[in-house]
């Protein structure tokens, strides 16, 4: 059985639980990078991409504190399970579920996402968002094709994360794979590589809607100060520069 996927988790589970103060501090309830500089416009953004709407029943695979999942609870009738692999945050979750009198519409429990179809029931989702999460992964291969079997046939997964550029440029490939090692390194993230992400999602099945940029102005103040704050330095010696792409994609179980 492949399980080698259980390391990753639990180191990743192990830097939640000790930067969730930290993420606090200069994040804020929602805990993603690659932002517009109002948590709202962020909200109605991901909303509209992934189709979020009255009726359904939404995954939020790597929930953070159950912010975003507050938020669409807040706007419409339905009903969201809410998955993260820290129990610090479950317990952060649960205050703010139980804070804004959302428990009818909010389930919150630590697993794993590598792990749905043994956590939920199969074909029950319409939704499942992976909101700046699917890039811890140990295997997103797995998490991919266990998302397949608990989306309902006609059910939809939305995925939001970066991609390294890839070059033929020898002196520039060897800079972003130094880059990515140092990213991978502070965020405990093991960074996505799109032409995997897009096989996997393949093979598991998925057709693909649509894979973009994402089209809101990115404001890098929030990660700026958080990398400030603590010390966390990508580019070393290396002069800054734009190393990966920042997309969405959306694929949908076939009917
Ligand atoms: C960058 S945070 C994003 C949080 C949230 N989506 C938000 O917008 O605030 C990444 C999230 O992915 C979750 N995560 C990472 N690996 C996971 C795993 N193997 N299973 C479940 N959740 C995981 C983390 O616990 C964390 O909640």
């Amino acid at each position: 059985m492949k399980e080698s996927y259980k390391i990753q988790s639990h180191k990743v589970a192990d830097y939640y639980n000790e930067w969730s103060e930290k993420y606090k501090q200069v994040y804020g309830k929602i805990i993603q990078a690659h932002r517009p500089p109002n948590d709202q416009v962020l909200m109605e953004y991901t909303i509209l991409s992934a189709g979020l709407d009255n009726g359904q029943k939404i995954l939020d695979a790597g929930c953070g504190n159950c912010e975003p999942a507050a938020y669409f609870a807040r706007k419409f009738t339905v009903q969201i399970e809410a998955l993260t692999i820290s129990a610090k945050q479950v317990s952060e979750s649960k205050r703010r579920i139980e804070e804004t009198q959302l428990q009818d519409k909010i389930h919150v429990q630590q697993g794993d996402y590598h792990e749905l179809d043994k956590i939920y029931p199969l074909d029950c989702f319409d939704k499942i968002l992976f909101l700046e999460s699917l890039g811890h992964a140990g295997e997103p291969s797995l998490v991919i094709e266990s998302a397949y079997k608990v989306l309902r046939p006609g059910g939809e997964i939305y995925i939001k994360d970066f991609y390294p550029k890839i070059t033929a440029d020898e002196s520039i490939a060897r800079k972003i794979k130094q880059v990515v090692e140092n990213l991978n390194h502070h965020y405990s993230y093991n960074t996505l590589d799109l032409n995997e992400t897009i096989e996997a999602l393949r093979k598991s099945n998925f057709e693909i809607v649509f894979i973009k940029q994402i089209d809101f102005k990115n404001d890098a103040a929030i990660k700026n100060d958080f990398e400030e704050k603590f010390g966390i330095d990508l580019f070393g010696e290396m002069e800054e520069f734009y190393f990966a792409e920042w997309l969405e994609i959306k694929c949908v179980k076939p009917a």
